[in-house]
């Protein structure tokens, strides 16, 4: 219950699934937290963790803006003193945005630079607002928000997948650059996880249907479970923490082991395991 007691966090995209079940863990185990989101949604999501006794503030911004990366630290200065987490989660998930998201030949040079700069310049931004602000508080957790969608080649989600491969590269130099100064910085990679976006991505997007289909990518896990917006929360807790004091420049992936074997036909897996 107070693992985080004492820590000041910021987390992006916290009016999203992953971001507002995480929100919620950190917040449970004494966390306070600025939620910041571009949606307004991230006041009722706020209010409705308030009631709940938490201490969070909802800021609303857009995570590939350098004002508002750099507004949102100020906030948590000015709100709670300082800032010791920051949680760079948020991402463009939706079926139109996945729609357009083909390959070199298909993916405009505008929508390729909005897929980085909401996936990926967030990232270098909040980074470089955050280790300021950490250092002042003698050091810091930064966890990024990556996908197994930047473990390999896909037909598809060459932006996506892009933006992600950068955000792994960010993580290390951030852990190289500051480590000395006590600041951390790690990546956490999920699977498949349905949160309600992704269902509605899913539902709606052709490209899944087309060459990810929900089922292929349960296949492709060695457990046989679907993957929780809290297996997700638990592993951001743990990184933010200091029973993760040691760990750092590290790409987590929380993916049911997705990522963890060669390629392998899923019914000769299950015959295996039977
Ligand atoms: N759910 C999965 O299966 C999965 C798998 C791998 C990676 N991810 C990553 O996890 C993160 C969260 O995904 P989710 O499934 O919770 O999606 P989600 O859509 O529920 O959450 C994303 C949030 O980011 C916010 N956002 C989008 N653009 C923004 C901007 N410019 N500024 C501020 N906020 C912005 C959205 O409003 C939304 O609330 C994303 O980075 C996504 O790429 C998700």
């Amino acid at each position: 219950m107070d693992r985080l007691t004492g820590k000041i966090a910021i987390v992006t995209g916290a009016a999203g699934g992953l971001g507002y079940a995480g929100v919620r863990a950190m917040a449970a185990e004494g966390a306070r937290v600025v939620m910041m989101d571009l949606s307004p949604a991230v006041h009722d999501r706020a209010e409705e963790l308030a009631e709940e006794g938490f201490d969070v503030t909802a800021h609303v911004g857009d995570v590939s803006s350098e004002s508002d990366m750099a507004g949102v630290v100020a906030r948590a200065k000015e709100t709670y003193g300082g800032l010791h987490v920051l949680w760079n989660n948020a991402g463009l998930v939706s079926a139109e945005w996945i729609n357009q998201d083909t390959d070199v030949v298909g993916v405009s040079r505008d929508f390729l630079m909005r897929t980085i700069e909401v996936n990926t310049v967030s990232v270098f931004l909040g980074s470089k607002y955050a280790v300021p602000a950490m250092a002042e508080t003698g050091g810091g957790s930064i966890i990024n928000t990556s996908s197994v969608q930047a473990a390999g080649g896909d037909l598809a989600l060459v932006a996506y997948g892009t933006s992600k491969a950068a955000v792994n590269y960010l993580t290390k130099s951030v852990a190289t650059s500051f480590g000395h100064l006590g600041i951390r910085s790690n990546a956490l990679a999920p699977g498949l996880i349905p949160t309600p976006a992704v269902r509605q991505a899913a539902a709606g997007s052709h490209q899944l249907e087309a060459v990810a289909p929900l089922q292929l990518l349960l296949d492709s896990q060695m457990l046989s479970s679907v993957g929780e917006q809290a297996d997700v929360a638990n592993t951001v807790v743990f990184l933010a923490s200091d029973e993760s004091k040691f760990i750092t420049g590290q790409l987590i992936y929380v993916d049911g082991g997705t990522t963890g074997h060669l390629p392998t036909l899923s019914d000769r897996r299950k015959q295996a395991v039977t």
